[in-house]
């Protein structure tokens, strides 16, 4: 598998961690550091370790968990690269998910302005998702990404062998991530995810919805146009995603919510964009065959609405929307009224 050039890095995936290596040692740092999470320090820091063995590093670690994104570790990891000596000319090492990607992005872009970072992806959401396109951000007061930078990483190192540790649940939950890539860029590709499901995912199939990711963001890197697409069914799931983080004893995970903002936003995809109702029903029975359902509530949606309000992507507002015309196709900029949003969620209460 050759390496995917995206903006202005590669993307390896054949032998990473030896690319690693010698990405470090070619690009003469003053310092080097870790940053992990708990888990990601106990699954994923040996391989690393083994890799980098002459080379010198200081770890930084948080503890894991969406709900940890935020301002008060980011502040964290700024003070251990201040109290560790780092320079403008040091880098930073992101291993883990999301979390620690999207937030150790952003900490390093805004550190002394900006010092350099690559990621080290260890969830299947971020391989296939997160560590592409430059997107760094922390939640705040419970609203996914508001606080961000687009920053782009030096390199992604993607080793697909760190998903054997990883949670049933958290493979189910970057599956989100893969079946849209599908549903919005190349039908062959959901019809092949589909028929895989989560536990089926085959490195060729992680391979090509990183190529799609990074052939969105590639076109578009600023989301102007095109790589809002990358935003099917998020303006409804990060809402549900949002509302569960502050409501729930077990939140959601953010490919969970994803699914039930597919479900809403496909049955706006039908009333909005033309998606035929045979595809309406395809993509709803997809879903559901991986996600339990979750019990929404009626006198929960003036709430959903309140936090999507405060989209980043909303203009005059309105809130946005990427709708698919067909499964493999879709649009961006479209509008709905709130009682089109409602009916929506109406629609995932009835299936
Ligand atoms: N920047 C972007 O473009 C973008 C795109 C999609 C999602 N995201 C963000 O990604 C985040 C979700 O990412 P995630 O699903 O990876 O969550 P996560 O980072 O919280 O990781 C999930 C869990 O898996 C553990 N873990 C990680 N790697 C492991 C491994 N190899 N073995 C065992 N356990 C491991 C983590 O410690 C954590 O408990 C959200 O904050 C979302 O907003 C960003």
């Amino acid at each position: 598998m050759i390496p995917i050039q995206s903006i202005s890095y590669p993307i390896f995936f054949e032998n990473s961690l030896q690319e690693l290596h010698k990405f470090i040692l070619e690009s003469k740092y003053s310092k080097v550091f870790i940053l992990v999470d708990s888990n990601t320090e106990i699954h994923c820091l040996p391989a690393v370790q083994e890799a980098l063995k002459d080379i010198d590093y200081d770890l930084i670690e948080i503890t894991p968990g969406e709900e940890n994104k935020n301002i008060d570790f980011c502040i964290g990891i700024w003070r251990m690269l201040l109290d560790f000596g780092a320079e403008r000319n040091s880098l930073l090492i992101n291993l883990g998910g999301g979390v620690i990607t999207d937030m150790g992005g952003f900490a390093a872009s805004t550190f002394k302005r900006g010092i350099d970072f690559v990621q080290v992806p260890t969830t299947l959401l971020s391989q296939v998702d997160a560590s592409v396109g430059g997107k760094t951000g922390i939640d705040m007061d419970n609203v996914k990404n508001i606080i961000g930078t687009f920053t782009q990483p030096k390199a992604v190192f993607i080793n697909t062998r760190f998903l054997k540790t990883l949670e049933e649940r958290e493979i189910r939950s970057g599956f989100a991530e893969v079946l849209k890539h599908g549903l919005i860029y190349d039908r062959s590709l959901f019809n092949t995810v589909k028929m895989a499901g989560p536990i089926g995912l085959t490195d060729e199939i992680i391979y090509r919805s990183v190529e799609i990711k990074n052939e969105v963001v590639k076109e578009d890197p600023f989301e102007k146009s095109l790589r809002k697409i990358l935003n099917f069914g998020h303006t409804i799931g990060h809402a549900v995603e949002s509302y569960s983080l502050s409501h729930d004893r077990k939140p959601l995970l953010h490919g969970e919510a994803i699914a039930i903002g597919f479900i809403c936003e496909a049955y706006l995809s039908s009333k909005k964009n033309g998606l035929r109702q045979a595809e309406l029903e395809e993509t709803v029975e997809a879903i559901k065959a991986v996600y339990p359902s979750y019990n929404l509530r009626k006198e929960n949606y003036p709430a959903l609405l309140e936090i999507m309000k405060n989209d980043k992507k909303n203009n005059g507002g309105q809130i946005n929307f990427s709708l698919l015309s067909e499964i493999g196709k879709c649009g961006f900029d479209l509008y709905c009224t709130e009682e089109e949003i409602f009916e929506s969620l109406d629609y995932y209460i009835s299936m």
